[in-house]
Order: C-alpha cells, then sequence, then structure tokens
C-alpha cells in the first residue's frame, strides 16, 4: 500500500473544492471538509457562512457547481437524500420536516416498509424501532403520531431514522438549538455511543460550550470559503471566534450606557390558572432598564413575556402603562400602546415564507406605510428595509429575496428588526440570540442598549447566563411558574440565579 492510500483511508469523508452559487450569492467557494472515521468533527461559521448549504451539497438537496466528494475513498455524488441514505449518510435538518401526522414507526421505516406478503408487517416494524429505541435509551412509542412530540423528541426520531439505515455520517445541524440541559446531555450520550461504534457525526453549532465538550476537530467556515481545519484540543475558543468573524472580537457585550429611570410598566399578581403557567408575578420596569428573565426550561418564563403582550389570557392581576391601568384584549392592541413582543420560536411563528424581506421586515407595521391615497409608501418601505439589514447585518444578496433563502440565522435577524422599526417603548424579547452566531449577537446586545439609552425599556428571556450577566441592570429569577426573587446584575452570581431558579421546584 503506497502512502497516499494510506493517508486516504483515514478519512471516511472528503469533500475537496466544492462551489455553490445561487443568484447572487457565492454561498460555497472552493470549500474543503475531511471527517475522520468514528470522530465527531465541527462545523462552525457565521450565520450565512454555508454550513448548511454544504451539508446539503452532501445529501443530495442542492447539486454543487463544481468539486469533489470521496466517501470511503470513493467518488460519489447522491443525486437525492434518498440516495445518501442508503448509502450510509444521513442528516438531521436544521428545520425538522416530518410527515406530522404519521406514527413514530411510519416516519422512520417510509419508504421501506417491512413486509410479510402483501402487507406491511406491523410487527417486524414495530420490533426494529423498538430495538434501535433501546440502543439509544430513547422513551418513545413507536406507535404514537409523530405530530404530538416536542421539538427534542422528533429530533431523537430522526437520529433513530439515521441510525436505522445503519449510518457511517450523521450531520446534525444546530441540534440542539431548542433542547433543555437533560436533552442536551441526552443526546451527547448517544453520540458518544455513535462516535464508539465508529459513526462519524458532523455537528453544527453557535455553541462554543458544545464544541469543547463533544467535538474532537473542528472546520471553520466563513463567507463560503474554507478557512481552517484543527483539534479542538489544539484550539482555544477565543481563536475559533476570531476566524469566524475574521477580526479581534475581545469584547463580547458593548458598554453599557443606559441609565433606569421612572417606572414605565407595573406588573401586580400576574396569574393564569388555566393551566399549570404563571402564578402572582408582581414586578416594575423602568424606562431605559434591560430586565432580564432567568429561570429553569419549564420556569414559565415564555408565559409570563405572552401574558404581557396579551398573547396568553391572564385569571388575575393587573398592568399599569405609564400609569394608567391597561388590560390588552390581544396583542394588536398591546402593539398599539407600544409593546412589542420577538418571540421564542421566530423560525415557527414570525415568518412569512414565501415573502421576501422588505414584507418580513414592515409587516408589523403596515398601516404606517399606507398614504393618503391608500397608495404604499414604497420609498419609506425600502428605506426601513435597508435600516433592517442594515442594522442587523443581514446577509442578502437584496430586499427583494424571498426569506427562506437566507440561513436560518439571517431569517431570524430579519424576524427582530422587524420589531425594532416598530420603535416600541417596551420591548419584550424571548431568547432573542438562540442560533445567532457571536458576532451577530454583539449587534442585537448594542441595539438593546441603544433602545434603553433612549429611554425605552426591554425584558429578555434568556437561557445562557453570560448574556444576563453581560447585558442586563436587573435579574427576575422564575421557578415553576412564581417569581424567586429579582437581583441586581452588578450584585448577583451565577451559583445566586441558578439557587433562586430551583426555589419551588
Ligand atoms: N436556496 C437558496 N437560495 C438562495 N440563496 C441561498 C439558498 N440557501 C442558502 N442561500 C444563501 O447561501 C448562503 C449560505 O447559507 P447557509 O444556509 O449555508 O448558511 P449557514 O452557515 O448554515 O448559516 P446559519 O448559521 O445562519 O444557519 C447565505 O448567504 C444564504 O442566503
Ligand atoms: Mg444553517
Amino acid at each position: 500500500m503506497n502512502s497516499d492510500a494510506t493517508q486516504k483511508e483515514s478519512f471516511l469523508l472528503e469533500m475537496l473544492n466544492v462551489s455553490k452559487e445561487f443568484p447572487g450569492v457565492k454561498a460555497l467557494d472552493g470549500v474543503k471538509l475531511r471527517v475522520r472515521k468514528g470522530s465527531v468533527h465541527a462545523l462552525m461559521g457565521e450565520n450565512g457562512a454555508g454550513k448548511s448549504t454544504l451539508m446539503k451539497c452532501l445529501f443530495g438537496i442542492y447539486h454543487m457547481d463544481e468539486g469533489q466528494i470521496l466517501f470511503e475513498g470513493k467518488q460519489v455524488n447522491f443525486i437525492s437524500s434518498r440516495h445518501a441514505l442508503d448509502n450510509g449518510v444521513s442528516m438531521v435538518h436544521q428545520e425538522l420536516n416530518q410527515v406530522r401526522t404519521t406514527r413514530i414507526m411510519d416516519n422512520i421505516w417510509l419508504g421501506r416498509f417491512p413486509t410479510k406478503g402483501l402487507f406491511v408487517d406491523e410487527e417486524k416494524m414495530y420490533q426494529d424501532t423498538i430495538k434501535i429505541f433501546k440502543e439509544l435509551d430513547i422513551n418513545l412509542d413507536p406507535r404514537q403520531k409523530i405530530g404530538a412530540l416536542p421539538v427534542s423528541e422528533s429530533q431523537m426520531v430522526e437520529i433513530a431514522k439515521a441510525v436505522s439505515y445503519n449510518s457511517k455520517i450523521i450531520v446534525m445541524d444546530e441540534p440542539t438549538s431548542s433542547l433543555t440541559e437533560n436533552e442536551v446531555n441526552h443526546l451527547f450520550k448517544i453520540i458518544t455511543a455513535l462516535k464508539n461504534r465508529g459513526v462519524s457525526v458532523i455537528y453544527i453549532s453557535h455553541k462554543m460550550v458544545e464544541i469543547e465538550q463533544i467535538c474532537d476537530e473542528v472546520t471553520i467556515m466563513r463567507d463560503g470559503k474554507w478557512i481552517n481545519t484543527k483539534m479542538v484540543k489544539d484550539i482555544t475558543t477565543d481563536e475559533i471566534i476570531n476566524l469566524m468573524v475574521g477580526r479581534d472580537l475581545t469584547h463580547r457585550f458593548p458598554p453599557k450606557t443606559n441609565k433606569p429611570g421612572e417606572v414605565i410598566l407595573k406588573i401586580e399578581n400576574f396569574t393564569a390558572t388555566y393551566q399549570p403557567s404563571i402564578k402572582d408575578v408582581s414586578f416594575e420596569l423602568r424606562k431605559g432598564e434591560i430586565l432580564g428573565v432567568a429561570g429553569l426550561v419549564g420556569a414559565k418564563r415564555t408565559d409570563l413575556v405572552e401574558a404581557i403582550f396579551a398573547e396568553r389570557q391572564v385569571s388575575e392581576g393587573c398592568m399599569t402603562l405609564h400609569g394608567k391601568k391597561v388590560a390588552f384584549k390581544n396583542p394588536k392592541e398591546a402593539i398599539k400602546h407600544g409593546l412589542a413582543l420577538v418571540t421564542e420560536e421566530r423560525r415557527v411563528t414570525g415568518i412569512f415564507p414565501n415573502q421576501n424581506i422588505s414584507f418580513n421586515s414592515v409587516i408589523a407595521n403596515i398601516d404606517k406605510y399606507v398614504k393618503k391615497t391608500q397608495m404604499l409608501n414604497d420609498g419609506q418601505i425600502e428605506q426601513d428595509t435597508a435600516w433592517v439589514i442594515d442594522s442587523m447585518s443581514v446577509k442578502t444578496p437584496s430586499h427583494k429575496t424571498r426569506i427562506l433563502s437566507l440561513s436560518g440565522g439571517n431569517q431570524q435577524k430579519v424576524i427582530i428588526g422587524r420589531w425594532l422599526l416598530t420603535e416600541p417603548e417596551v420591548l419584550l424579547m424571548d431568547e432573542p440570540t438562540r442560533g445567532i452566531d457571536v458576532g451577530a449577537k454583539f449587534d442585537i446586545y448594542k441595539l438593546m442598549i441603544d433602545l434603553a439609552s433612549k429611554n425605552k425599556a426591554v425584558i429578555m428571556v434568556s437561557s445562557e447566563m453570560p448574556e444576563l450577566l453581560g447585558i442586563t441592570d436587573r435579574i427576575l429569577v422564575m421557578s415553576n411558574g412564581r417569581l424567586a426573587g429579582i437581583v441586581e446584575t452588578d450584585k448577583t452570581t451565577q451559583e445566586e440565579i441558578l439557587r433562586l431558579s430551583a426555589k419551588y421546584l
């Protein structure tokens, strides 16, 4: 065996010199990615760097314009996802698209049901599914409908499906973006088990800690180009970040310039009893203040902001805005009174997928753009869209681009920009930086601080301790639907917040 052959053998997958162009965007420009057998390979880069596109080229969803893919040393070019699956390559997508009305086991065996004579062999299908679930420690009934499952569990089903195809390589595109800590731990156990069996994983995430925890090697991309590949143990988080953003990002948080003043919003005894929800929550929010909301998953932080925004009914309690009692019947009324809510599941609840960026930017405030003649003020729309693209650093060829063709993170930035455009007096944000790269996070923090400096108030629900401690003035801690305490950010610690989070468990 010559040395060249030995060299090739150590890589399970090699993608070489891959290029792909969309109208107006060179999404991939001569990228290379080499993945070893049985290793977890992180693929990192800012929003729009080309990570998902590269993986879709591998998986046969996109056809690359140029380049070569070697799998187990042989040249391949999968023409469809089924073709890739049949050859041992599978992908758990950033956006899960399962058929929601079918049963779990149908989803896994779709297109290759085991048969007995002319009929589908239900029993075998059930047993085969159970066998895989046992291996992966997944506790689900294969006969259950997939529609009822939370994201975390649908994702487990997707992984089980990958295993059922005896996949040699599994791509996971931002798998933990909506998982709880326990679910993340479970996923990591599964990844380790897969690795021990010699399966390779390509792991895409914006969460830096996960890279250190679970990945062996890392490839960094920027603007559609390959930048570097390193063993994780040989590179620091800061080095990865600097390679991703292409500049020295020494400060993760902009300086605070806001000074909290008079009370703008007062919440008294907010309670929602229709189901286990918030109970007896009271607090005050000041002009120029950024108030964080911390808590464990299930603490009902989303319920709290939704109740303020009248997205949810409260059964008890009252709200005072600018010194006047208010009771909004619906979000529309809340918006009229200067409130805005950036929801957690932006991709599900916030996007008009078939519309362009312009439409998606101005839709929350459409009345503003109707002229006396009943015509739309196109100039104003264009100007405001340009503001969204610019201030949120949205990576797009034009404001006429369909939002669906943006990268996942850039779609989210448009939705956040939409709400900032309404110039809210009180901005409610639920996990605003989830799925957003480190550079863009900084921009969002800056916009929040700017808003506060203009005497507006911000409430930010977040699970990321560093950003809660980095940019808020005070932190309200929820525990099991109740208010466990409100602390001054300058005087508190991570430990105190965690202790309060567990107060009513
Ligand atoms: N179907 C498409 N049509 C047109 N442009 C596209 C399409 N898919 C991706 N792009 C563009 O290609 C570039 C790379 O996008 P990609 O989704 O690969 O980024 P990403 O690295 O996965 O980002 P994120 O972290 O936000 O998910 C972006 O500029 C995006 O707008
Ligand atoms: Mg992506």
